[in-house]
């Protein structure tokens, strides 16, 4: 693998047992994402977009197919791929979870593994607007401020790779650009991935990948 390739999925498929229905979600895609690249990921809905993002991050098996991440395969078991993963990708999910009893800060802070976690975290609050939210528990907050909780948690350890599923969703326009700002000053020698059904959240993107019923267009 070249040095500055960070990610490469080789014919990646992911299949879903709904009762004794099989639905495909991802076919056969194939990608290779350098360091210091912006991709946008876009689809119509049910398209496979979270799905392809939870085989890039190790999150789920492939059916068929491997993902490498700096230059390791990504083992099938998601116990045995966790060690890498909380090191080296950071993932906010389409649907934020947080830990009820957890305040925002001990969210953020889990899993992380970067020695300087505590002082980052403080900066990437202040720069979405969540420096007062910081010792709040879930339950007390907004939808979009649950989501730039959750993005705290992914950004915290300076993560090489960054995956996320519709950061913007549930934001306003002008806050919904504060955090891909963040999101792309954060993943500056890193990569990042990013989900969106808002073109214009794209802006500046190295490259835009199509994805239609799990099949990854050519541009
Ligand atoms: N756990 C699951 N079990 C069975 N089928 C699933 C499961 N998760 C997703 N699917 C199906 O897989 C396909 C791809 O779903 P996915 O969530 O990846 O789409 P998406 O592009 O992220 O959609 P959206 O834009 O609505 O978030 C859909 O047909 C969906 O119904
Ligand atoms: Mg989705």
């Amino acid at each position: 693998m070249s040095a500055d390739v960070l990610l490469r999925a080789t014919d990646v498929s992911l299949e879903y047992l709904d009762g004794a229905r099989r639905i495909r979600a991802v076919d056969r895609v194939s990608l290779e994402v350098r360091r210091g690249e912006f991709l946008g990921l876009v689809g119509p809905s049910g398209s496979g977009k979270s799905s392809l993002l939870f085989l890039l991050a190790g999150l789920r098996a492939p059916t068929a197919g491997h993902v490498e991440l700096l230059g390791h395969v990504l083992p099938p078991q998601a116990d045995a791929s966790a060690a890498l993963r909380r090191r080296h990708v950071g993932f906010l999910f389409q649907e934020p979870f947080l830990v009820p009893y957890l305040d925002v800060r001990e969210n953020a802070l889990g899993h992380a593994t970067h020695p300087e976690a505590e002082t980052r975290l403080e900066a990437l609050a202040a720069a979405i607007g969540m420096e007062t939210m910081l010792r709040e528990r879930p339950h007390r907050l907004s939808g979009g401020e649950r989501q730039r909780a959750s993005l705290l948690r992914a950004l915290a350890s300076a993560p090489d790779l960054v995956l996320a599923d519709e950061p913007t969703a549930n934001l306003d326009q002008e806050t919904g650009h504060a955090v891909m700002d963040v999101l792309r000053a954060q993943t500056q020698g890193a990569a990042l991935i990013v989900v969106t059904h808002d073109p214009g959240m794209l802006e500046g993107a190295d490259r835009v990948l199509f994805l239609r019923d799990g099949v990854l267009q050519q541009a």
